[in-house]
């Protein structure tokens, strides 16, 4: 199935794009890591694992093996160039995850909820290969935080794209827990993304963020000329926070 990141262009980008700060990662980890109770993570899977940016650090968060499993084969191709001899690269999609039954004890899903064409489907087939007891990790962007995000003023069109599909954090809730998973977690964590405004213009203008590839080029162009003129008005050193959600489920 095609998305925005099946272009091995888009793939190439995505690392520059959407790199983030050390402390902003070990935040993220040290906030999945919390949750869940020392010793009962042995196995993992990233699902929608991109260029793998979490996949092997979650490994060693846990101490364990990892799985990242994603469609793009550009995104994958990246990816299988880390990793070590415990992480494990396969291609395949959220509806159909190439791995057997009650096979992992964590589920990772990173940026991928609002991608997903069958959230019911996906959460079937994440049941099927979490181990009974297992996590559900969600880290993702939901609508109720869309107004605070800054790039999302400088590109009308995308910002109904993301309006469009960014689920509410109680969509999110109530699409999982239907499937019978129970909430253990549930926090906004506002991340630290770029160390100033210039930092910020140069991983926006890298075009990583699929709705930015969702859009034309000269809609593109426009919105990075309008965010650069706001930019030069600034102060320099401003870092940018952005806010994005992380959930964490049990499997009953
Ligand atoms: C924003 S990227 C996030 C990548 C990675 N999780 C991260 O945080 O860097 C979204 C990823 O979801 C993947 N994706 C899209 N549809 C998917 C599906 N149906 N099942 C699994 N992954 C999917 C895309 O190919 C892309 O790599």
């Amino acid at each position: 199935m095609r998305n925005e990141y099946t272009e091995t262009s888009a793939a190439q980008r995505y690392d520059s794009a959407r790199t983030l700060p050390s402390e902003t990662k070990s935040l993220w980890l040290e906030a999945v890591r919390s949750a869940i109770p020392d010793g009962t993570v042995k196995r993992v899977l990233d699902l929608g694992c991109g260029t793998g940016r979490f996949t092997s650090a979650l490994a060693e968060t846990f101490g364990c093996s990892a799985v990242g499993v994603e469609p793009s084969t550009a995104m994958l191709d990246i990816a299988s160039t880390g990793g070590g001899a415990n992480v494990l690269w396969k291609r395949g999609d959220a509806g159909n995850i190439p791995l057997e039954d009650h096979s992992v004890d964590l589920v990772f899903m990173s940026q991928v909820f609002h991608h997903l064409p069958n959230p019911e489907r996906a959460l079937d087939e994440i049941n099927r290969v979490l181990t009974p007891g297992g996590y559900l990790a969600i880290r993702n962007g939901t609508r109720e935080h869309n107004p605070q995000l800054l790039w999302l003023r400088f590109f009308p069109e995308a910002s109904e794209i993301e309006e469009a599909r960014t689920p509410f954090a109680r969509d999110i809730t109530a699409a999982v827990t239907r499937k019978h998973f129970v909430l253990i977690s549930y926090q906004t964590i506002n991340q630290l993304f770029a160390k100033s405004y210039p930092e910020y213009f140069e991983k926006i203008s890298r075009r990583g963020l699929s709705a930015l590839i969702a859009i034309s080029d000269k809609e593109f162009q426009d919105g990075c000329e309008e965010l650069q003129r706001w930019i030069a008005q600034q102060p320099h050193h401003v870092a940018v926070y952005e806010p994005v959600d992380l959930f964490i489920f049990q499997r009953g």
